[in-house]
């Protein structure tokens, strides 16, 4: 499938190669852009590292790879790890006494770290110290150790699952937009040249529009769409050799994926058109919360077929249309 909240390995590889290493080269989000080299220049002046960043939005806007491009233009080290994989104190311990002076640590899901390891975590974002306890029972004493001066930055796609106390130890906190349609053309220029694959104007914009609004996706796409022009030997991709690609793969012109409209069509038919809980919407579609919060759902609320009430999700007068359905009267009111 083109989206997977799992990243695969086949993910990892074309991340890699595909990242933009430097400010310059990333595309879009340009008040992020703006704010950060202010913020690294600011830095590099007063010779200190860059204070704490903590950066949100779906998954495969280009968190991971802001993170490797502050490091990269500070001159530093990154050290890369994620929420679920600190499991223990001491683990978060030995990566922090590792670290060297203006180091990068990049915690990936960081909503995922547990709360114990979460309060060791602030005395080191605060005042770079480390509170490590020796012994057990009534002889234990604490001894605090000097860390290394470094800067956290942590990804999340759930802001609202980080707690406050978290939160508020991060000296910047900045929101991935989903990219339009001509800075996703950017990107899938950028890619396409990168991987060797030949792309018209048509081709690009094809691909473009129905990525999602999502670099990941749209990367994921340039490789498919290569595979099916390979296979039916069409030297160069242009808006039609990528529309039957999608289509083999049921994207829609949107983007969307057969899973989107099994999440809508479901709440339109079983439910009404919601509001409907997003367990039962997991439980009926078979797919798991996470998922849906984190992958599906993002992009359909940006493309307004989607909307979350206090009382659940609703499918909008929007969404029905782009899957066909009439609108039934007493939801029309309701929408408006
Ligand atoms: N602004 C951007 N410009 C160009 N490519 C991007 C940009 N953001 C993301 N990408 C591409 O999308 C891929 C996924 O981005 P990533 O940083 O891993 O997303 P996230 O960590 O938010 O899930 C990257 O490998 C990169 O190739
Ligand atoms: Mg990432």
């Amino acid at each position: 499938m083109i989206t997977n909240s799992h990243e695969q390995e086949e993910d990892v590889t074309l991340d890699t190669t595909l990242r933009p290493q430097k400010l310059s080269e990333y595309v879009g989000q340009h008040k992020i852009r703006k704010n950060l080299q202010m913020f690294m220049d600011a830095a590099k002046k007063r010779n200190e590292p860059i204070e704490h960043v903590l950066l949100y939005g779906p998954a495969g806007l280009g968190k991971t790879t802001l993170a490797h491009i502050i490091a990269n233009e500070m001159g530093v080290n990154i050290r890369v790890t994620s929420g679920p994989a600190i499991e223990r104190v001491g683990d978060l311990g030995s990566i922090l006494t590792n670290l060297q002076d203006g180091d990068v640590l990049f915690i990936d899901e960081i909503h995922r770290l547990n709360k114990l390891i979460e309060e060791v975590l602030y005395p080191a974002m605060e005042d770079y110290k480390l509170d490590v306890i020796i012994g057990k029972g009534p002889s234990a004493r604490t001894l605090q150790l000097d860390l290394p001066k470094f800067t956290l930055i942590g990804a999340t796609t759930r802001l609202g699952s980080i707690s406050n106390p978290l939160r508020n130890r991060f000296g910047a906190i900045h929101k991935l937009e989903f990219y339009d349609d001509s800075e996703m053309k950017q990107i899938i220029h950028r890619s396409g040249k990168i991987l060797g694959v030949e792309l018209d104007e048509s081709g690009a914009s094809e691909i473009a529009r129905s990525s999602r609004k999502t670099p990941r996706v749209g990367n994921r796409m340039i490789k498919r769409v290569r595979d099916f022009a390979q296979i039916n030997e069409h030297n160069t991709i242009d808006s039609a050799v990528a529309r039957k690609a999608l289509e083999m793969m049921e994207i829609d012109e949107l983007g969307l994926e057969p899973t989107d409209r099994c999440i809508l069509e479901t709440i339109i038919k079983k439910f009404n058109g919601g509001p409907v809980g997003i367990q039962t919407i997991a439980a009926a579609t078979s797919e798991e919360v996470e998922t849906i919060e984190d992958v599906y759902e993002p992009f359909l609320i940006q493309l307004g077929f989607l909307t979350r009430t206090p009382r659940g999700r609703m499918v909008t007068e929007h969404g029905y249309k782009h899957l066909g359905y009439p609108v039934p009267e007493e939801k029309q009111k309701k929408l408006i």
